[in-house]
């Protein structure tokens, strides 16, 4: 009878133990072990799963539901940075098309309450919100991965937005940055792909993210850039009030606008998208070419736009993820774009072998979806497992054997893809207002010099002859046909998405049509990689 009270009476004390660490674990450490031994778990049942599965007798397809679905229900389970992983997932483009899920993670987040957001003014300014402000909503009007914000008004008047930093995150980005690193680790060793490299780069930008100090300066320099432009009447960033800034709390002026992401409202305001769009891949585009400090999250959430005497002005938020690429790369990158539109494919594949690219193909096709030259033929359609495991080892093998050099690889082509790949969601998504990649490649043309020539000895800089004119007479007269040609394109494809409007309700832009060239592209190139249009919209 003892014997079964001792053991009873053990089993409730571990049992209790058990409770209170969790409760321990749950309250005071916002739930820090249980989310990395859930990330620990998941990651190993994926290995497993992989090792046994990724064969020929195995259903492909349904082992990367399986595992797409498992990091799925992670990101879920963990929220915070791990929503912000999970959206970076949704935008690789040649993820299996069971990765399509991801794309519920882009839906908003739950606020916090009212008692939370108490208890953080209370450690930030050491009084509440109340008496800060003149008036606090704490209703939240919009909520996040990582804050949420608020409208607020200040004693003078002024109507603000106040960001506030949900509380776990600071806590809990210690160890989601080592369990991060776990999982880029285990996936380079399983799959024998070169991802580790880019890991200490990308945490040190999700970091900064969870700084509002460092937003609050990136939006002064990204307004204080824009200022040198003549875009500054079109594009504006709010004002910060710094005396009601903290790290996790940040003041700005209030916005009454139409959220990008709503189409409709545009419309019905009379705004005129083509107008928008044209200053917002402008903006884009000299930050990239021009000034090398580029906003890496500019999806239609966070741009706003108003109306200001009459003339549309866009907005730019969120100012929490930016890159600050070297002048060496903002230079290679803008001659990059001039050369493959001068077809100077010499330059070209110069600037590429520097970055350790040999296959010129596939990062030409990432940058521009090569919208001069049609794609070839879809390959042919694997009917077998077989067929499709052995392909899918094949690309495998080429993406690995293309990101083999990362150590020469500029690791700001991470983030200022993403920016290229948000601003032609954004064109894509507003019915392809404008030519984007014609207005692009002008940027980069302006700033990548004024010598058109950049083949050969005398690249950039150095005097020369007749020969070099001769020959820089001709690279800007193919630049300037090749932009000619893509905006005929551009034409006859407005033309048809009209029509198409006209006749079945609906019509495919300039961006639907240079997406299926870059899907065929890259499926040519990757066969057996099912690409998946919609990811290219993360
Ligand atoms: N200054 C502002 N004026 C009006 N609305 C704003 C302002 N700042 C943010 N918002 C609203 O709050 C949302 C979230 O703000 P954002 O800075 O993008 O935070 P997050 O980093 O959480 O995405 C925006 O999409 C916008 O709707
Ligand atoms: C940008 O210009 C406006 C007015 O032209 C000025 O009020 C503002 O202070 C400038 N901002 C920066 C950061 O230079
Ligand atoms: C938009 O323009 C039309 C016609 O020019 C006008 O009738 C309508 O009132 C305008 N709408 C707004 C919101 O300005
Ligand atoms: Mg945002």
């Amino acid at each position: 009878m003892s014997r079964y009270l001792k053991i009873t009476k053990r089993i409730g004390l571990i049992g209790g133990i058990g409770v209170a660490g969790w409760a321990l674990d749950k309250y005071f450490y916002y739930s820090t072990i249980q989310r990395n031994v859930k990330t620990l778990v998941t990651g190993v049942i994926i290995s497993i799963d992989y090792k046994l599965n990724f064969n020929e007798h195995s259903d492909i397809n349904a082992l990367h539901t399986r595992v797409a679905n498992l990091i799925l229900d992670l990101c879920k389970n963990n929220g915070g940075l791990y929503i912000k992983f999970g959206q970076q997932i949704a935008s690789v483009p040649v993820l299996p098309p069971q990765y399509n899920i991801f794309k519920a993670l882009f839906d908003n987040a739950p606020c916090v309450e009212k008692k939370v957001v108490e208890r953080i003014f209370l450690e930030e300014f050491g009084t509440l919100a109340q008496n800060i402000y003149e008036d606090f909503d704490y209703e939240a009007i919009a909520s996040a991965s990582i804050a949420q914000v608020h409208k607020a008004k200040l004693k003078d008047g002024t109507v603000v937005a106040v960001k506030v930093q949900k509380p776990e995150i600071q806590k809990q980005i210690y160890w989601d940055m080592i369990c991060y690193r776990v999982v880029i680790y285990a996936l380079e060793k399983l799959f024998d792909l070169p991802l580790y490299w880019s890991a200490d780069y990308i945490e040190f930008h999700l970091r900064q993210e969870t700084d509002f100090i460092n937003e609050a300066k990136n939006a002064e320099i990204c307004q204080h850039h824009i200022n040198q432009t003549d875009l500054k009447k079109y594009v504006h960033v709010p004002k910060v009030y710094h005396e009601y800034s903290t790290k996790r709390v940040m003041t700005t002026e209030w916005i009454d606008g139409f959220s990008l992401a709503k189409k409709q409202e545009l419309v019905d305001n009379n705004i005129s998208l083509p107008f928008v769009m044209d200053t917002i891949v402008k903006v884009f585009a000299d930050q990239i070419f021009r000034v090398g400090f580029v906003h890496c999250d500019p999806h239609p959430g966070n741009i706003l736009v108003r109306k200001t005497n009459g003339a549309p002005q866009v907005v730019l938020l969120d100012h929490g993820l930016y890159v600050r690429c070297t002048p060496k790369f903002v230079d290679e990158y803008a001659t990059f774009w001039k050369s493959l539109f001068s077809l100077d494919i010499d330059a070209s594949s110069r600037i590429a072998k520097s970055w350790g690219i040999e296959d010129l193909n596939v990062i030409a096709t990432a940058t521009l979806a090569r919208p001069w030259r049609a794609g070839k033929p879809i390959h042919s359609t694997k009917t077998t497992i077989t067929d499709l495991f052995e392909a899918q080892k094949n690309s495998k093998n080429r993406l690995s054997k293309f990101l083999k050099n990362t150590e020469s690889l500029p690791k700001e082509l991470i983030f200022v893809g993403r920016n290229l790949n948000c601003v032609r969601a954004n064109n894509k998504m507003l019915g392809s207002p404008v030519n984007r990649i014609n207005i692009m490649a002008n940027c980069a043309a302006e700033n990548a010099g004024l010598k058109w020539q950049t083949s050969g000895n005398t690249f950039r800089g150095e005097e020369y002859g007749l020969w070099n004119h001769l020959k820089s007479g001709f690279s800007k007269l193919m630049f300037q046909t090749t932009l000619a040609m893509i905006s005929l394109s551009f034409k006859i494809t407005q033309i048809f998405q009209y029509l198409g409007k006209l006749i079945s309700g609906k019509g495919s832009g300039f961006e639907d049509v240079m997406d299926s060239n870059m899907r065929r592209n890259l499926e040519s190139m990757f066969p057996g990689m099912n690409i998946n249009e919609s990811a290219f919209d993360g």
